[in-house]
């Protein structure tokens, strides 16, 4: 087992996933103006730090990812936060590219930039204490959407980052996210991000990247956010086990899906239907961003002292994920 896959495996076995706290300082200062709480370093570390001090990390939380700004900031007990991070028996990961543009060539369509300089950068996370790393490609869905350009630009990039990150000694998730704006159905979604998976291992696999010490951090297969379609759990499940089946190879360890927009409930039903109808080698987990904190902030919101009862939710939405991963999770079990 190389170092990489023993990684991978630390931070997505045993029902533990990863919490996406990697917002940017502007989608931060968005998620907090939501709830009216100022936004600037002090407040924002100081909702994270709650977060990261939670009970729920040692048995839950294999992994945190964060901004530039939070891997820098000490806690108010003098810690590092990747320190923090790691007393609770979780690894520190870092978002590393430095967002979405405009891609040259197509209108609407983006392509994630930060190649620039990144060995250095990635040098000097490693040593602040990061261990893995994340990347997001982000894919616009409608009948002329995705591009073959935007396909290929953005698992070009995916690939080029992945391979850097493994040469630094950290494993890199690979997050092609097809986003879920627009009135799709769920066999477009089906589609769409079978075909952009399949040409983020095209690309992988050309620049040598060992997929063994990688994570896939996919979308669950789902009907657009303004379509009328309705869909069971059951039915995501099964398309979105078809597509991994069909497009990953056998080699990556694991996948831990983003929530994109899914309610907290609706992210843990569908993870947990996953993982009960797992047919596949694939550990399934989360790396949620909204779906692990939303309700969190909004009770700290009302009383930014009070660690004790935002940890507290928490810690419940964080043991539900984890059910969720081991396929133990039900509806019930949320009022207890
Ligand atoms: O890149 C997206 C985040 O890491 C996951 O956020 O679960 O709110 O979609 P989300």
């Amino acid at each position: 087992m190389s170092e990489l896959n023993k990684i991978a495996l630390q931070i997505i076995s045993n029902g533990k996933g990863i919490l996406a706290a990697d917002e940017s300082t502007a989608t931060m200062t968005k998620r907090l103006d939501s709830v009216k709480v100022n936004s600037n370093e002090n407040s924002r570390l100081l909702f994270r730090q709650t977060l990261f001090s939670s009970l729920s990390m040692k048995e839950c939380i294999g992994g945190v990812i964060l901004y530039d700004e939070t891997i820098r900031q000490k806690t108010t007990t003098g810690k590092t936060i990747p320190e923090l991070i790691n007393s609770k028996g979780a690894l520190t990961g870092i978002k590393v590219d430095t967002g979405a543009k405009v891609l040259a060539g197509s209108k609407q369509e983006k392509v994630t930039e930060g190649l620039d300089g990144l060995r250095e950068r990635l040098k000097d996370y490693y040593n602040l204490g990061a261990r893995f790393t994340k990347w997001r490609g982000v894919y616009l869905i409608s009948d002329k959407y995705p591009s073959d350009l935007s396909i290929s630009a953005n698992a070009h990039a995916l690939a080029r980052y992945a391979a850097l990150v493994q040469e630094t000694g950290m494993v890199p998730i690979i997050e092609p996210e097809v986003l879920m704006d627009g009135n799709h159905s769920a066999k477009d979604c089906f589609n769409k991000t079978s075909e952009v998976i399949k040409k983020c291992y095209e690309e992988l696999e050309l620049n040598n990247v060992n997929l063994s010490g990688t994570i896939l951090k996919p979308n669950m297969i789902l009907p657009g956010a303004s379509s009328d379609e309705k869909i069971s759990k059951e039915d995501v499940a099964e398309l979105t086990l078809e597509c991994l089946k069909n497009n990953v190879p056998s080699s990556v360890p694991g996948i831990a899906f983003l929530s994109g927009g899914q309610t907290e409930i609706e992210a843990t039903a569908n993870l947990n239907q996953i993982n009960i109808k797992n047919n596949t080698d694939f550990i399934m987990t989360y790396s949620y961003g909204r779906a692990l904190q939303q309700s969190a902030l909004k009770f700290w919101s009302k009383d930014i002292n009070n660690t004790i009862g935002t940890q507290e939710i928490f810690d419940h939405r964080a043991k539900m994920c984890t059910l969720a991963a081991k396929g133990k999770w039900s509806e019930n079990l949320e009022n207890s």
